[in-house]
């Protein structure tokens, strides 16, 4: 009776965690106790509207995890979006990721190769500035855009860990058009993309 009971206290969620190669293989898991969010997650990387690498994911966890981040440099734009519920197998759907973000009429600079004052125009809940330095074998590097609250909140700073594989960077997030400049930029190095986008689901 007790253990009837406690199984029917579990939560059952659709597990499908990507390996290497981005794929995975969905099976029934139940939940772990303090986990209460069944999570279904879309990460994608576009440039311009096309969409260069996308990664999903289902699994477990708590209600911190349910967020949607962005992060538009300007020469890219890395979305996560999840939805969660807690009914037993619930999350069934992926939520879809658009490559055309709706101009909210915020403004910040980004960096290209040549300069970092380009203006960039921010999408959807894209409502601050973001400026980052990454350092990378001795380079640092510039990187400016429009970020949504979620990332800049994100102290793992994992939608840009996603991006350059960096172990040493600071972020800097402030709101205002044009909000992120500095006195002291110096171009950006395009960085090539990792297509390892699961790296910043977790
Ligand atoms: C994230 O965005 C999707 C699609 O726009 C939406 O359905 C979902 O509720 C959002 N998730 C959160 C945690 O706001
Ligand atoms: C951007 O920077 C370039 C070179 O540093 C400068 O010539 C140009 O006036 C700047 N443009 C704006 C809009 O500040």
């Amino acid at each position: 009776m007790l253990l009837f009971t406690l199984v029917l206290g579990v939560l059952l969620y659709q597990k499908c965690i990507p390996d290497s190669s981005g794929t995975c293989t969905e099976v029934t898991a139940t939940c772990d106790t303090q986990s209460n969010q069944c999570i279904a997650s879309t990460a994608a990387v576009f440039q311009g509207s096309s969409k260069l690498s996308e990664e999903k994911a289902k699994e477990c966890g708590v209600s911190e995890g349910c967020v949607n981040r962005s992060l538009n440099l300007g020469i890219d734009r890395t979305v996560l979006e999840t939805t969660c519920c807690s009914t037993n197998l619930c999350n069934k759907n992926y939520p879809a990721v658009s490559s055309n973000p709706h101009p909210n009429g915020k403004k910040c600079y980004f960096c290209d190769e040549q300069s970092c004052n380009n203006t960039l125009n921010c999408g959807d809940d894209e409502n601050y500035c973001v400026k980052a330095t990454v350092s990378d074998g001795g380079q640092t590097i510039t990187l400016k855009g429009c970020a949504s609250k979620s990332m800049c909140l994100d102290q793992s700073h994992s939608l840009v860990k996603g991006l350059t594989k960096s172990s040493e960077m600071k972020i800097s997030c402030c709101q205002g058009d044009f909000c992120n400049s500095a006195s002291s930029a110096s171009p950006a190095l395009l960085i090539s993309l990792v297509p390892l986008i699961y790296s910043f689901l977790l």
